[in-house]
């Protein structure tokens, strides 16, 4: 891309603009399991009496996923954040693709078929087993089973990672059971479709950014070797685990292995196929590189590594092109803010925890792992704790801050980025007084970085990807009450929310240059022009409105 062009009437202040995204604080639209409101954050509060203030949409068509009831997710947030425009997402995509047949004519498809059908192979499906739309869908997997089916493959195998996590906590038997019945019809001719293994998604398989490689050798084990708890199937495995862990929750359960006579069923094996049906990357990118990494590979000891035909539903890295093969492809996210800001000698920093860190790089990026400019960037990850985060629920928001505090007068950056996971990580566990503690733990940062804007004269934008910690109680679907437990507690929602997200610009160099109302009705994706103007230049002519009104 070319340079950006400068504003000829003003240039931007003498201190950096610092963008702040609170992952996962959203405006709560109920009374009752709003943490944000419930917790007691005077910096949030004193900024959005006392700066101009708006809400952005966050979820849904705002962000590109198929329609507005789909909760926003940090992939879409910070891809519409960083890139300062909608595209239509992976969810969208991939519903489209198996609507359209597109998917099923590629040779991909013909390529996975065709092995199985030459080799007597089975075919797997690994992958998230719910309807969340955030990293799968479950009608993508039955789509697929189908026209594996129609296309002459006689033996497949499901790896089902149990959500709670994008879905309710406790969801699993109602994917489950529903599903083993429509296998069983699928079934009644002969063919042998079945789940084989799994596990909750937060114990095997999906790790990401490299926090806990772990995870991933568990799920390899399970997956590939069979070796866990064994059981007669699924419904069996889950209640199971309920029982013997009073108190867990899906994404935490642990591994099970069907088998047969003692035999696991569904080992993967030479001259099988394998398909990881997560559409989104992060979290499939470890397993990927299990099974295509050569011996190079180091983060655990495979044993045996099945030569299989293994493809991701999407190419998961645009730039490094991985995994080799893939179902549909991604949003042609390009022109992202990040390439315009290294063209136009930006100096940036990207900073997070290694929960989120790949978050303000890789999703802010258009999904691209690496930089547009070694000189001008500095990408830097704090390490996350590895154990619950509803035991150290403030995180690394006071290093990541500290870390900030140097370089903002440091005079090194023109422009800096972090994220601060809390409300998210710590919203995903459903634990209210931990989320309270971590919205806490973060407002007493806002207040550090406020006192260091101030004195650079630079200019903070506070803002979120997508809500969590706003909406942390399952709700009635009619009646909007809260969802209660037999012993009349809340039942704790887990998952994202649909509510909007805050916009406040700290300006403490303010002399009215723009209007002290924001713009209203935006999505996210306005944040892009917002900080490019900022900066004192002119945002690209086809990047969504900023939220600042010039005068
Ligand atoms: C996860 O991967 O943790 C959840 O599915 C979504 O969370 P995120 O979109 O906030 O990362
Ligand atoms: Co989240």
């Amino acid at each position: 891309v070319k340079a950006l062009e400068k504003n000829s009437k003003w240039q931007g202040r003498k201190g950096p603009v610092v963008l702040v995204i609170m992952d996962g604080v959203g405006y709560g639209k109920y009374s009752e399991g709003d943490a944000v409101a419930d917790a007691h954050m005077e910096a949030l509060a004193d900024f959005q009496k006392n700066w101009p203030t708006t809400r952005l949409k966050a979820h849904g068509t705002a962000v590109g996923l198929p329609s507005d009831e789909d909760m926003g997710n940090s992939e879409v947030g910070h891809n519409a954040i960083g890139c300062g425009r909608v595209f239509s997402q992976g969810a969208k995509l991939v519903s489209s693709s198996l609507e359209t047949g597109a998917m099923f004519s590629g040779d991909t498809w013909k390529k996975l078929v065709g092995n199985v059908k030459k080799t007597g192979g089975k075919m797997h499906f690994i992958g998230l087993f719910s309807d969340g739309n955030v990293h799968s869908h479950i009608d993508h997997l039955k789509a697929m089973l189908v026209q594996a089916k129609k296309d002459g493959v006689k033996s497949a195998r499901i790896h089902a990672l149990l959500d709670g996590r994008d879905v309710g906590e406790t969801s699993a038997l109602d994917y489950i059971d529903p599903f083993e019945a429509w296998l069983k019809e699928l079934n009644a001719d002969g063919s042998d479709f079945r789940i084989a293994s799994g596990g909750g998604r937060m114990f095997i398989t999906m790790d990401r950014y490299n926090a806990d490689w772990s995870m991933v050798e568990r799920g390899w084990n399970v997956h590939v070797f069979g070796k866990g708890r064994l059981f007669a199937n699924a419904h069996e495995a889950i209640e199971t685990w309920r029982k013997e862990i009073p108190g867990i929750i899906d994404q935490d359960l642990k591994e099970f292995v069907i088998a047969e006579n003692g035999k696991p069923i569904g080992t993967i094996e030479d001259g099988d196929s394998v398909v990881y049906f997560n559409f989104r990357g992060d979290r499939a990118l470890e397993l990927t590189a299990a099974f295509e990494t050569g011996a190079d590979f180091d983060k655990f000891d495979r044993v045996r590594v099945p030569a299989v035909e293994y493809a991701g539903m999407m190419e998961y890295d645009g730039d490094l092109h991985i995994p080799a093969q893939y179902l549909v492809t991604p949003p042609a996210i390009d022109r992202t803010m990040g390439e315009y800001l290294a063209a136009s000698g930006v100096r940036t920093l990207a900073i997070s925890e290694t929960q989120k860190y790949g978050h303000v790089t890789y999703f802010f990026n258009g999904n691209k792992l690496g930089k547009f400019d070694e000189k001008l960037e500095d990408y830097v990850e704090i390490k996350s704790d590895v154990l619950p985060f509803e035991q150290r629920p403030w995180m690394k928001c006071a290093e990541i801050t500290d870390y900030v505090l140097e370089a903002i007068p440091s005079g090194k950056y023109d422009y800096i980025r972090l994220n601060f996971p809390n409300g998210d990580m710590v919203g995903h566990t459903g634990i209210y007084e931990a989320v309270l503690c971590s919205m806490e733990a973060m407002d007493l940062q806002l207040a550090r970085l406020k006192k260091a804007v101030a004195a650079a004269g630079g200019v903070m934008v506070m803002s979120a990807d997508h809500g969590n910690a706003d909406d942390m109680f399952e709700h009635e679907k009619k009646s909007g009450a809260v969802s209660r437990k037999e012993d009349g507690s809340p039942k704790a929602k887990t998952s994202h929310s649909l509510n909007p997200v805050p916009c406040i610009v700290y300006d403490p160099a303010f002399k009215g240059e723009y209007k002290k109302e924001l713009k209203e009705g935006l999505g996210i994706s306005s944040l892009a022009a917002t900080c490019i103007e900022l900066l004192g230049y002119k945002a690209p002519e086809d990047y969504d409105v900023s939220v600042l009104n010039w005068n």
